[in-house]
């Protein structure tokens, strides 16, 4: 059905038509972007890099943080004057708009925004866009229940050697501090031989790096004794693609099937992204987490038992409600004994609607932000340390492009995920290049092609 609304959007006002997306969120949400994209794009709209230019605005919304929110409003109060000079048209969607207060304040202080639609809507874009441009009325098309799986969207991807593929939308956790449930549904995984066909399309393609998307990729079930390892496995065989990562597992979801599917899938990167979000069992029992510290620490154990060469990156809040100085030392503790690649530190923000939020014991700012500078401090110290153990090695570099300060160095990524600059050529982007590593710089490292 949307074929034909993409049919009569191209024939009564394609042509020239240009589009600009702003994706505010997570990888999935810049999937879903790809996918905005590619729609856009078969109804003759071309994308532009000046928002000025363009015909369509598109703000594909988060709101996992209060900041997020705060960009966005931002951002529409800088496009009234836009609209007003250019008369274009606004679009707004994503995890945002499933909040009803939040479209309703939409609708109240930025009334000049045309379409407002939501996280299972996202298909119905040429639908929405054309009643939009043949009625000349605004719009809302957002469901409150979750949505259909839709396949075969068009898509316009981002990268040409690099690929996210989302295997399952969702979330059925419920965190107490997260709000992702509410906004995105129930877990719906996508049946295994789509998600396969779609990856032999991109291996076919020539992309050689892929990257499965879900809140919880571990809880995947394709169909009956079909899940997460199973999906893993098959996809390591097919043929061209030769880096596999997924984002996030869930610790209380790792099962033993899926550390032996990793372990024995050559081509599936040995990084795990490993949430941990806190080190108190006392915290992450009031997050809803379902594992304690110590669950969480012999994971780790009986990951690296298996897969000696595995790395961790992970995920921490702080400052969650209750949070004590002595809860706070256990998650510096997980810090110094597991050497994080990564660390994606946040700032507990309260979300609307979630249990956290409701709780009395609130943190306040000035103690949030002090503990957030020892974390980051902590895992800053660490970091070089943890960078020796590269120096000397040779590593398998995806080259992705030049530097961006310097034309002349070019950079790719470990299996790892580690950042390599090192002096190449035009010819090696997209290929794989033996490096050998010769210093570290915190944040990235140093190579030189090992001839
Ligand atoms: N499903 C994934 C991640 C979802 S959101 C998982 O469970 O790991 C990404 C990260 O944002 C979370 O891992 C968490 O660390 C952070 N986050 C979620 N809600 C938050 C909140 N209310 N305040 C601060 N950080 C939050
Ligand atoms: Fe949020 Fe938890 Fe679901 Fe991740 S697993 S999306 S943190 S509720
Ligand atoms: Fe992602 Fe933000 Fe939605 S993190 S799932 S875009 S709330």
């Amino acid at each position: 059905m949307q074929n034909e609304f993409i049919e009569k959007v191209k024939q009564k006002y394609g042509g020239k038509k240009i589009y600009y997306i702003l994706t505010m969120g997570c990888q999935l949400n810049e999937n879903d972007s790809e996918k905005l994209a590619g729609m856009l794009e078969s109804m003759g709209y071309k994308p532009t890099k000046n928002i000025e230019d363009a015909d369509v605005i598109v703000i594909n919304t988060c709101c996992i943080r209060e900041n997020a929110e705060e960009k966005v409003f931002g951002k529409l109060g800088e496009l009234k004057k836009l609209k007003l000079t250019n008369n274009i048209i606004i679009a707004i969607g994503g995890c945002m708009m499933q909040e009803k207060e939040m479209r309703n304040k939409i609708k109240q202080s930025y009334p000049y925004v045309d379409i407002i639609f939501g996280t299972h809507t996202l298909h119905k874009f040429p639908e929405d866009l054309y009643y939009v441009l043949s009625n000349k009325e605004k719009i809302q098309d957002v469901l409150e229940i979750d949505g259909e799986i839709h396949e075969e969207l068009p898509i316009k991807r981002n990268n040409t050697k690099q690929a996210s593929v989302t295997i399952m939308y969702g979330c059925n956790n419920f965190c107490s501090y997260c709000i992702v449930p509410y906004v995105r549904g129930r877990e719906r995984s996508r049946r295994p031989e789509d998600i396969i066909k779609e990856i032999k399309d991109l291996a076919e393609k020539g992309y050689i790096e892929i990257t499965l998307l879900g809140q919880n990729v571990n809880s995947y079930r394709g169909k009956e004794n079909y899940g997460f390892a199973e999906l893993l496995n098959d996809i390591n065989s097919i043929e061209g693609i030769k880096r596999i990562r997924f984002i996030s597992p869930h610790p209380k979801d790792f099962t033993d099937d899926v550390i032996k599917a990793i372990k024995n899938g050559e081509n599936i990167c040995k990084l795990i992204h490993l949430p941990l979000q806190s080190g108190s069992s006392n915290v992450l029992k009031a997050m809803n987490r379902n594992y304690t510290k110590e669950q969480y620490l012999s994971l780790v154990e009986k990951i690296k038992n298996n897969i000696p060469n595995a790395t961790f990156s992970t995920d921490i809040i702080v400052g969650f409600p209750g949070e004590t100085e002595k809860d706070f030392e256990d998650t510096l503790d997980i810090v110094k004994k597991v050497n994080f690649e990564q660390i994606y530190m946040f700032i507990y923000s309260r979300r609307h609607g979630t249990r956290a939020d409701k709780m009395e014991n609130q943190i306040p700012e000035e103690v949030k932000h002090e503990r957030f500078n020892r974390l980051k401090n902590l895992f800053e110290h660490n970091i070089s340390k943890n960078n020796q153990k590269y120096i000397g090695t040779i590593q398998d570099i995806l080259v992705e492009g030049t530097s961006k300060n310097n034309a002349n160095i070019y950079t790719g990524r470990t299996q790892s995920n580690k950042v390599v600059n090192f002096e190449g050529n035009k010819e090696w982007i997209g290929q794989f290049k033996k490096i050998k590593i010769i210093a570290e710089h915190t944040w990235y490292l140093e190579g030189k092609i090992d001839e």
